[in-house]
């Protein structure tokens, strides 16, 4: 199989960050043939259409780092039953101006953690519409709702349980091979 770049989104902006801890644990378990690296949002403003004519900086950084990487990883919280603001505006930005959608064929996959029960299974339903929208072809199974309980993982995302190091293992796994998947059938471009 192919070396792939990941890009990495975390849908929070908080320094204890439970997704962030998450996200550490998923490029602690991935293939080797995945090599990661976070695309930052925290300093985009919020966006509105009067922009396209000439993206700031930092909606431009976003727009190239998306463009660089081979594939999305989105490690999201759940806020009030959907996705984060943050990370539906950083979405916003990246999905325009109109005509240069940066998510088309870039393939994608969803997880994120929550200390509720349902594990973030709301947001990742909306995120997976809007991504949908946004023509990146996303993986749809496994899906990854995970109850995040401190026990489980050390901060520097070292997984303590078994069961949940063996699903996270095998959710990297089968995102590595749906890239690859993707990226035989469809030409990539950027
Ligand atoms: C939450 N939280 C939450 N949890 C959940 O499972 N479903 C929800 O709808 C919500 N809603 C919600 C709204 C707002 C505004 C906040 C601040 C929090 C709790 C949330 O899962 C918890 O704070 C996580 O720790 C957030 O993820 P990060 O920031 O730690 O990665």
């Amino acid at each position: 199989m192919s070396n792939y770049d990941v890009g990495y989104i975390i849908g929070s902006l908080s320094k204890e960050s439970v997704n962030r801890i998450l996200s550490k644990a998923l490029i602690r378990l991935a293939p080797p043939q995945l090599t990661f690296a976070e695309i930052p949002i925290k300093d985009l403003p919020l966006y509105n259409r009067d922009y396209d004519v000439d993206y700031p900086p930092a909606g431009r950084a976003l727009k190239a780092a998306i463009s660089g990487v081979d594939a999305l990883l989105f490690v999201t919280p759940e806020y009030n039953r959907s996705m984060p603001g943050v990370l539906k505006n950083a979405i916003d930005w990246a999905s325009r101006p109109w005509g240069d959608n940066s998510f088309a064929l870039k393939p994608s996959a969803v997880i994120g953690a929550s200390p509720g029960k349902l594990g973030t299974a709301l947001a990742q339903l909306g995120l997976r519409s809007v991504l949908g929208y946004c023509n990146s072809p996303h993986m749809t199974s496994p899906e990854a709702y995970i109850q995040f309980r401190p026990d489980n993982f050390t901060q520097d995302g070292e997984v303590l349980d078994d069961s949940t190091k063996q699903f996270l293992t095998g959710f990297m796994a089968d995102f590595a091979t749906f890239i690859a998947r993707v990226h035989s059938a469809v030409p990539q471009h950027g």
